[in-house]
């Protein structure tokens, strides 16, 4: 049977994994590197070359160079334009780099890999998770599962130190942040509560440093360079460097290039860093604090701390740790690893569920996890005659789920009605996302407020679900397909699914 492996498609690294004689290990890519840069280098329509090489082409050929597609999943508005004019959804990259790292892991393991579990941010919505099964059935290939990135890093880090207890697992990798809170007994992994923001990581701390740069190189009587995407390309580059360098040394230079041959030199201090990048820091904090908060709980609760992702490297986010829990967090992790060897964990489990095969590890793992958003539907409120957000599913509801609540027409012999699937968590329709809005025929000859049951469902890969009863008559009005604005919809996958077999990736 072929192997089913686990992925981290990340906003920087992608990183690929397997269960092996009762272990899951880092699957190595052709290169020979256990990570490999979600950068995708598009030469040609039929060529394209994702990995370490795109990635040193970025500073030379910037307007081919695509990076950060997974901040553009779920944005239908998100379009990379190559040299060529040609333009690529964040689905299509995205596709591009799971082929290139299922393809490697296939050349490792002397199988095809078609089925694949692949890891999304725990704060990922609906539109997010919908396009990344999208990205995947583009690059031919079947999700077998999606699960939570920190869920799947506790798991990582549970099955191998058997450790019991309450885990926090603090997630800040190249593009999104993550904070969820478990209840980990033996093999049994309950999350009890998680929060995020889809777009705080790595790269914002690297923005933050590149227009200190700019600002300085300004100040210093340089050029605005701004406004140059030539200079600008290779100047973030080396901030992403510094950056690193900066969380084992006090301080760093940064030749940066200012036009016509000439460079300058900016100096950087670590702790000039970590002052532009406070208020980064800052969300983490907040964030982390709301987590407990809507947990109940305190960090005197809290067992176990786990720093994943390879931001985390930056000493602030541990001194922050430190100073917020009054300890130290774990140690025993590898920040860019956790998560593709628990999504392994969870592909060997998936196998054994699928052909009743006893699992390469000896433990069967649970998994409970949560929402991360709350979903509900807008209703209009009697007493003020307004629209009100109704949240059917709040943040936090153990996942799958399913909430019935019944709403009522307006007028008698309604014959239509406007649903909608709402995500966020206020009341005011102006501060959620609509996934979805339909206009749904009614059979003649309802009565004046004739209720309508909705049975809306949330599925294990954090998928919404909306079906309409009428009570009136008895009758299933059927699931309302969820034609996502936010996606691209089966037929344009179709399409893209069978032109990208025409591309080859190195
Ligand atoms: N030593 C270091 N110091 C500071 N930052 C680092 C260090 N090493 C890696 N990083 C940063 O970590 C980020 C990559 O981390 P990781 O691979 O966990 O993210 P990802 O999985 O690609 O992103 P995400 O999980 O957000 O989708 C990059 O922004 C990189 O610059
Ligand atoms: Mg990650």
């Amino acid at each position: 049977m072929a192997p089913t492996i686990g992925i981290d498609l990340g906003t920087t690294y992608s990183v690929a994994a397997f269960v092996r004689a009762g272990r899951p290990v880092i699957l190595p890519n052709a290169e020979g590197h256990t990570l490999t840069p979600s950068v995708v280098l598009l030469q040609d329509e039929t060529e394209v070359l994702v990995g370490t090489d795109a990635k040193n082409s970025a500073a030379e050929a910037p307007d081919d160079c695509a990076q950060f597609a997974k901040r553009g999943m779920g944005d239908p508005s998100w379009r990379f334009f190559d040299s060529r004019g040609v333009q690529h959804t964040p689905e299509q990259l995205s596709a591009m780099i799971l082929r290139k790292v299922a393809g490697d892991a296939g050349l490792e393991l002397g199988e095809t890999v078609t089925d694949v579990v692949i890891t999304v941010p725990a704060y990922f919505g609906d539109p997010q998770r919908q396009a990344t099964k999208d990205a995947a059935r583009i690059a031919g290939l079947n999700v077998v599962r999606l699960i939570n990135e920190p869920t799947a890093a506790a798991i990582a880090y549970g099955v191998e130190h058997g450790e019991n207890g309450t885990y926090l697992v603090f997630d800040l990798g190249g593009g999104t942040f993550d904070v969820t809170i478990l209840r980990v007994a033996d093999t049994d992994f309950q999350v009890v509560g998680t929060d995020g923001d889809r777009n705080l990581g790595g790269y914002d701390f690297d923005n933050a440093l590149c227009e200190h740069v700019v600002r300085l190189v300004a100040e210093a009587g340089g050029p605005d360079i701004s406004e140059d995407p030539a200079l600008l390309a290779p100047l973030r580059e080396k901030c992403e460097l510094a950056k690193r360098k900066l969380s084992t040394l006090g301080q760093t230079k940064i030749p940066v290039g200012v036009g016509g041959g000439r460079a300058m030199s900016i100096e950087v201090t670590r702790a000039d860093f970590e002052s532009i990048t406070r208020p980064l820091l800052g969300r983490t904090e907040l964030i982390t604090d709301a987590v407990l908060d809507d947990a109940g709980m305190t960090w005197a609760q809290i067992d176990r701390i786990l720093l994943v992702g390879g931001s985390t490297r930056m000493p602030m986010v541990r001194e922050l740790i430190e100073r917020m829990s009054g300890r130290a967090p774990e140690i025993g992790i590898n920040p860019d690893e956790a998560v593709a060897l628990g999504a392994a964990i969870l592909a060997d489990q998936e196998v054994s569920t699928m052909t009743g095969k006893l699992p390469e590890l000896d433990k069967v793992v649970s998994i409970k996890d949560v929402t991360s958003q709350g979903l509900g539907t807008s209703a209009l409120d009697n007493a003020t005659n307004r629209m009100y957000n109704a949240i059917m599913i709040p943040p936090n509801t153990k996942i799958p789920a399913r909430v019935e609540e019944t709403f009522y027409t307006v007028v008698p012999n309604q014959r239509r009605l406007l649903v909608d699937i709402t995500e966020g968590n206020d009341e005011d329709p102006e501060f959620v996302t609509k996934l979805l809005e339909r206009e749904l025929p009614l059979p003649a000859g309802l009565p004046d407020r004739a209720p309508l049951r909705h049975i809306m469902s949330f599925d294990i890969d954090g998928l919404v679900h909306l079906e309409i009863f009428d009570e009136t008559n008895g009758k299933h009005l059927g699931e309302v397909e969820l034609d996502r604005p936010s996606n691209l919809g089966e037929h344009k996958v179709e399409e893209m699914r069978v032109a990208m077999r025409r591309v080859e990736v190195g």
